[in-house]
């Protein structure tokens, strides 16, 4: 998460350098960012060639520069990671050995105020990812119909309160549009009861990640996405997925243990071979960063790591 301190990242080297550990590797890394993961996973396989995927213009120019001396063995592309199967396909169908997803927000886009992700800042409505979408969280505050607003915010951001910090913002934008987080963070704060404010850090915390969410369309983009990371890999090939909350950990869970289940339908007196599971587990459950390193650095505090390997080619 932080472009200085690369979430689990001894871990991550550990998991993957099995398979990419060949010649002629090839990883996707799906949200390269600042190329932390990146550059050490380079420096560990020197015949390593790298997809660096990001939606963010800024992370893939800054990753340019930072992996430069590895120009020749570097691929950037700006996009979403959704369009995996058409990147691949567009390089010509790679040796695909790593896939590495390190979902969210990055610190230095945490860290601009001008991108809006922040609550503790007072910026723009802003929290796109891709800049080049019309789609903005002062347009999700400002036009969405209470029902819908309150649905995001429960759905997306688990908040108890949602219906009451609805009403309150579709109140407040009907004398003055809500364009600027600050503002926004004192509406949600005086919506909720005196009591929930006292517990549970900032209250405008879940909404905000509730907007990022629907704004970045990110349950959707990973749904699609997973599936679609898991079948670009070829046997011995491995999978890690670093979440940041909940709901993105479901959707990584879901699809990886789906995938690992032998899938032969129930009542059947054999397992059939063309069922036999694809993939292996290689955690068990989600895996948590020590206290040492959420000591020093709390933005890896909510990470939680998956991962699995393919063992099987697809039927
Ligand atoms: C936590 S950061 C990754 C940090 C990176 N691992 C590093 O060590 O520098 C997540 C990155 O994913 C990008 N991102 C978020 N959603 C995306 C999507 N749907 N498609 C592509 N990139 C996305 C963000 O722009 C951000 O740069």
């Amino acid at each position: 998460m932080n472009s200085h301190l690369p979430v689990m990242l001894d871990r991550v080297r550990a998991l993957l350098r099995p398979a990419l550990d060949v010649e002629g590797a090839v990883l996707i890394d799906a949200t390269v960012g600042r190329a932390g993961h990146a550059r050490a996973l380079l420096a560990d396989h020197p015949s390593l060639a790298l997809i660096g995927i990001d939606a963010d213009e800024t992370a893939i120019a800054e990753c340019a520069r930072l992996l430069a001396a590895d120009a020749s063995r570097v691929t950037l592309v700006r996009a979403r990671y959704d369009q995996i199967p058409a990147i691949v396909a567009d390089l010509g169908c790679p040796l695909v050995r790593g896939v590495l997803f390190d979902l969210g927000v990055s610190s230095p886009q945490l860290d601009d105020p001008a991108r809006g992700f922040s609550y503790s800042q007072d910026t723009p409505l802003d929290m796109r990812m891709d800049r080049g979408q019309s789609l903005t969280a002062a347009e999700v505050v400002n036009t969405y119909p209470a029902g819908r607003l309150a649905g995001v915010l429960r759905e997306y951001g688990e908040e108890r309160f949602a219906a009451r910090i609805a009403s309150a913002v579709i109140r407040e934008r009907a004398n003055e549009p809500v364009t600027s987080s600050a503002r926004l963070a004192e509406i949600v704060r005086a919506a909720i009861p005196a009591a929930a404010r006292r517990s549970g850090g900032n209250p405008a915390k879940r909404t905000f990640q509730a907007l990022r969410i629907e704004v970045n369309d990110e349950l959707g983009t990973l749904t699609r996405a997973m599936p679609a990371a898991l079948d670009a890999l070829g046997v011995g090939g491995r999978i890690v997925a670093l979440a940041y909350h909940s709901l993105e950990d479901r959707i990584v869970k879901r699809e990886l243990t789906a995938r690992s289940s032998d899938r032969t339908p129930p009542g059947l007196p054999v397992p059939l071979a063309s069922h036999r599971p694809q993939f292996r587990l290689l955690t068990s459950g989600a895996e948590r960063p020590t206290e040492h390193e959420i000591a020093a650095n709390p933005r890896a505090a909510s990470a939680r790591l998956r991962a699995a390997e393919r063992v099987r080619a697809a039927a």
